[in-house]
């Protein structure tokens, strides 16, 4: 990923009259047919209301799920609704994403109007990223513009494919996160601090190693670090482990210390006996983790330890949580890093991006993901972003 420039934006896009072919990122938490986080949907609203406004015809297209074919149960069309509602405007909803229904839907709009097909993943040919449908899918717009940063790790026809097709722009949420992420990593103000936490290393082998490369100070939390710890020969107990990794491990350290880069594993745990909130705990140094125990959060010395090292850096990404932050009280280390984090931003002496699932969850739950610089709507893409991998939607934007 590179600077802004090397893509056309919205800036540079006609779209009056035209019908604009836009994908969005609407893959949105639900609990029992309730959205419960509808960030992605705020987050695709700008671009929408520019096209719209610039007299442009809007075709949404996005995926919701991962269907096998045609499901009900995850067709987009109460999405519309959801959408519709916080636009303040209509969005009409076609039962189809290409073909005579998807075409007829399209015929009918107005410069100004708004409509979204069905779930693109419908047609398994999308995933595929077949030629035939991209062409079905071309057939529909005279531009396409990509505001889905959360779905540019896919090379799908509705994320890579429809770029090569139509003339192609960067929606604004795109934008805004190319940026945001270039500044964090691409060309950062050092020092640069991750934090990298969750539960298994083996599921960020390949972030770890591209951040040791990239940044100055390496903060592990969470599952992680008890890896990393018992790779140093501690005794972790029952905590989460993945004692088969030690080497890796070890690896990992070797490397950062090569490329002058600082790990900072945590000093004290608090540990219980069982895995559940409010379980009977105490905090121990990493060295006093009894047999039968195990770490559920980093201790107040590891906090106070991160913080001190946070007022250090001038730029920090953040991924996964330090602690099991969903059962109180082993949310505090999370809860008191990010603030810390949100409160050097607030005071101008920090730029912190984060991204990632539960990393979003977990800002949300300490009230700190607004006092963060950026916070990314991506999961997945975020962590290959991380892992430096090129994101195939990303890519094919460029000019
Ligand atoms: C996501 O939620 O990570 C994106 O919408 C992509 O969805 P996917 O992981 O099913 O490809
Ligand atoms: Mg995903």
């Amino acid at each position: 990923m590179t600077a802004p420039s090397a893509f056309r934006t919205l800036d540079d896009a006609d779209v009056a009259n035209k019908r604009v072919l836009v994908r969005v990122d609407l893959n949105v938490p639900t609990d029992a047919g309730r959205i419960t986080d509808d960030t992605r949907i705020q987050a695709v609203l700008p671009t929408i209301r520019e096209i719209s406004e610039k007299g442009g015809k809007v075709i949404l297209l996005a995926h919701f799920g991962r269907p096998k074919g045609v499901d009900p149960k995850l067709s987009l069309a109460p999405i519309a609704g959801e959408v519709a509602s916080r636009l303040g405007k209509p969005v009409a909803f076609a039962p189809a994403t290409i073909g005579e229904v998807a075409e007829a839907a399209v015929a009918k709009l107005q410069p100004g109007e708004v409509l979204l097909l069905e779930n693109t993943r419908f047609d398994p040919r999308e995933e595929k990223n077949d030629p035939d449908f991209v062409a079905a899918l071309a057939k529909l717009g005279d531009l396409y513009v990509n505001d889905a940063f959360a779905t540019a790790h896919r090379a799908h026809a509705s994320t890579e494919g429809l770029a090569h097709h139509l003339p192609a722009y960067a929606g604004r949420c795109m934008q805004v996160e190319i940026e945001a992420l270039a500044k964090a990593l691409e060309a950062p103000e050092r020092p640069v601090m991750a934090v990298v936490g969750g539960a298994k290393v083996s599921s960020k082998l390949e972030l770890l190693g591209n951040l040791v490369a990239k940044v100055d100070l390496l903060v592990i939390g969470g599952g992680m670090a008890n890896t990393f710890l018992a790779a140093e020969g501690k005794d972790v107990g029952k905590s989460l482990c993945e004692h088969d990794l030690a080497d890796t491990a070890r690896e990992i350290v070797g490397k950062a210390a090569a490329a002058g880069c600082e790990i900072v594993l945590p000093v004290d745990a608090v540990v219980a006996r069982e895995f559940k909130a409010h379980a009977d705990n105490r905090t121990v140094g990493v060295d006093g983790v009894a047999a039968d125990e195990m770490i559920l959060d980093a201790g107040p010395a590891s906090v106070a330890n991160v913080v001190a090292k946070l007022k250090t850096a001038k730029t920090v990404v953040w991924n996964g949580p330090f602690g099991a932050f969903e059962l109180a009280p082993f949310d505090a280390a999370t809860v008191a890093v990010a603030k810390a984090a949100a409160a050097l931003t607030g005071e101008g002496k920090l730029l912190s991006v984060a991204g990632g699932g539960d990393t979003v969850a977990a800002l949300n739950h300490a009230g700190a993901a607004e006092g963060f610089t950026y916070v990314s709507t991506a999961g997945g893409a975020f962590l290959e972003w991380l892992e430096g991998k090129p994101l195939p939607g990303v890519e094919a934007l460029r000019r």
